[in-house]
């Protein structure tokens, strides 16, 4: 089992290759349905929370301002979606992710992280954000320096929601996906977060350590960019 998660065999609404042990040649029963709790339910939050309960996993969906704000959009999502408090997604996930304003990372609830895997998908902009000093750290370092003790990938912070919401594709073998890529400095927390990747249809591509994440950030070559996993793989060099 993968450090970090417990996990009982999926039934899975995509069938067995599209599981994250068919794809890397394992047997189908290592396949978990995990429980995913989502910090902000706006473009990425909303989208992830439609793409991996469509993947068969149980998820809490949360904003800053309550559960009961909530109840329409979970409503669309199906039923293995339900509408939290932030704190109490955080305690639900055994991987949880953050959308939120990069102005907002001191928020994130640090007690309930511990421990977990949290995919950083937030960008800083600082027209839009404030001025934020990160004392040389790439965005991710800084929001990973706030955690002491929480496993940080970033991931999904380079593409577009509406392409996240269409282009994933689990028919096409992973070389020819879009590329969706992560960086963090525990290699086993991003193999959590490769595999939730492919369930979606994309193809996962590693830059490297929380610190050499900024060929991810806003103004990269890379960032924002249509790219197959083969074409990412040939621009990283
Ligand atoms: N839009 C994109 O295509 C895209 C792509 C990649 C990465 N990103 C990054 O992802 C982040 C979110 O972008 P977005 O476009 O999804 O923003 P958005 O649509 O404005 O949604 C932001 C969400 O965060 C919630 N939120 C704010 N503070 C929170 C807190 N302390 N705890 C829990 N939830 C909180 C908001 O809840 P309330 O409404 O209740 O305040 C809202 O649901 C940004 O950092 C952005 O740069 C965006």
């Amino acid at each position: 089992m993968t450090p970090g998660l417990r996990g009982r065999p999926r039934t899975t609404r995509y069938g067995e290759p599209g599981t994250g042990a068919a794809m890397r040649g394992g047997p189908a029963w290592e396949a978990v349905i995990m429980k995913i709790g989502i910090l902000g339910a706006g473009n990425i939050g909303g989208s992830l929370a439609q793409l991996f309960a469509q993947a068969g996993h149980e998820i809490a969906l949360s904003n800053s301002r309550g559960p009961d704000t909530l109840t329409d959009q979970v409503a669309t999502l199906g039923p293995t979606v339900h509408a939290s408090t932030a704190v109490d997604a955080a305690a639900f996930g055994d991987v949880v992710v953050e959308a939120i304003p990069f102005g907002r990372i001191e928020a994130l609830p640090a007690p309930q992280l511990a421990g977990k895997i949290l995919v950083s998908a937030s960008n800083y902009y600082p027209q839009r954000d404030g001025e934020i000093d990160l004392a040389g750290a790439s965005q991710t370092e800084f929001v990973a320096r706030g955690l002491p003790e929480t496993r940080v990938v970033k991931a999904f912070n380079t593409i577009w929601y509406r392409h996240l919401r269409s282009q994933g594709d689990t028919s096409k073998p992973e070389a020819a996906r879009r590329a969706i890529f992560l960086a963090g400095d525990d290699e086993a927390a991003k193999r959590v977060v490769a595999d939730l990747i492919r369930e979606i249809g994309f193809g996962p591509v590693d830059t490297g350590s929380l610190h050499h994440s900024r060929v991810q950030e806003p103004g990269a070559d890379i960032y924002n960019q249509e790219m197959t996993v083969a074409e990412a793989r040939a621009a990283l060099g």
